[in-house]
């Protein structure tokens, strides 16, 4: 179906079509699913949104890991809430995308034979609580400023699941740093802990941004089109201003001896992340990757029975063999 889309949409890229494209993103128009885009605007549409929808449903496997292991009830409680949103999540997007004419079940499979991405974060271990209160804390948080402008994202369908997206991840962000606070005011042992979590993930979660506008190979018509509002250096700057007052009131030290406020930008100065780490993790090398790829898999092959039976039971219904409900 995606590749029939393709082939349909390929011819209409003439220049006059294209012009009048661009003034309704101009104009501050929302594109629809039936209105006429140019193909590389929805190539990259696909690409962001699948991705994007992959990272929320992989994102839950690190965090599902201490389901079973949180300290109280009422962790257990709020954690597993958080985890089902990002399932959620994961569905809005997809169905997102589909509009776009490409199947849940073909971006599910392009992620499992690596023709798709999910997000570099997820390739990293959680082996403390204090993980769980980091990801919250510094991972949701990363991904609201990224996702806050992309309510205004132009593709209508996408904007409006941010919106709904963007609240539940403003409460998830909540949920980690109130971990964070008990866990850093806490014993010597649990701030240590807390410590040791911000240490790992710090750098990790500046990557979750890409990489730097130098090097971003779409941000440029990716924000012409408005698909993106903001640029990858932008909001990690803005992240980095956000955080280090947060980290202050925990009484918890960034990783970063350059880090420091720079009055004549009115930010902190900070240093990049090894983007050599983050192109290793890209290329499947990250700690996690592999048991990432094989849980999806396993999901995948697991649920097979499942999706065949429904299929079955649709196409019966369609040719009228099943009584109506
Ligand atoms: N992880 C994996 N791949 C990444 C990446 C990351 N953190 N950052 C960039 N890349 C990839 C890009 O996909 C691209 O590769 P491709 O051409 O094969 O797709 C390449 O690196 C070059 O990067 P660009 O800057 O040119 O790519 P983009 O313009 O797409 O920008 C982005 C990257 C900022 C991540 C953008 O795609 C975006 O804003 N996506 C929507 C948000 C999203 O996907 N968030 C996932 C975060 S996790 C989450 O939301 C779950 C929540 O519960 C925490």
């Amino acid at each position: 179906m995606y590749a029939q889309m393709v082939e349909s949409t390929a011819s209409d890229d003439d220049p006059e079509k294209l012009a009048a494209f661009q003034a309704r993103i101009d104009a501050g128009e929302k594109i629809e699913p039936k209105d006429w885009m140019p193909e590389g605007y929805r190539k990259t549409l696909i690409r962001q949104i699948g991705q994007h929808a992959h990272s929320e449903i992989v994102g839950q496997l690190p965090e599902g890991n201490w389901i079973t292991r949180a300290p109280t009830l009422e962790r257990k409680a709020i954690l597993l809430a958080k985890v089902q949103d990002e399932a959620g999540h994961g569905l809005y997007l997809y169905c997102a995308a589909e509009t776009l004419g490409v199947s849940r079940d073909e971006m599910t499979e392009m992620l499992l034979e690596g023709r798709m991405k999910y997000s570099s974060i997820f390739n990293y271990p959680t082996v403390t609580w204090a993980d769980i209160g980091a990801i919250g804390w510094l991972v949701d948080g990363a991904a609201i400023m990224n996702q806050v402008p992309l309510q205004r994202t132009s593709y209508g369908p996408y904007s409006r699941a941010m919106i709904r997206i963007c609240k539940e991840e403003s409460f998830h962000m909540r949920q980690g740093f109130d971990i964070m606070m008990k866990m850093a005011n806490g014993s010597r042992e649990q701030k240590r802990m807390a410590q040791d979590a911000l240490n790992r993930f710090w750098y990790p979660s500046l990557m979750m941004f890409g990489p730097s506008d130098g090097d971003s190979v779409h941000s440029s018509q990716s924000m012409a089109w408005k698909i993106k509002i903001s640029s990858n250096d932008e909001l990690r700057q803005k992240f980095v201003d956000q955080t280090v007052p947060q980290a202050d009131y925990l009484d918890l030290k960034i990783p970063d001896p350059e880090l420091k406020w720079n009055q004549d930008k009115g930010g902190y100065d900070f240093s990049e992340p090894d983007w050599s780490e983050f192109h290793a993790v890209l290329k499947g090398n990250g700690p996690c990757n592999s048991d990432r790829m094989k849980a999806r898999i396993r999901a995948w092959e697991d649920g097979r029975w499942v999706r065949d039976g429904l299929m079955a039971h649709a196409q019966k219904k369609a040719a009228g063999k099943v009584a109506a409900e």
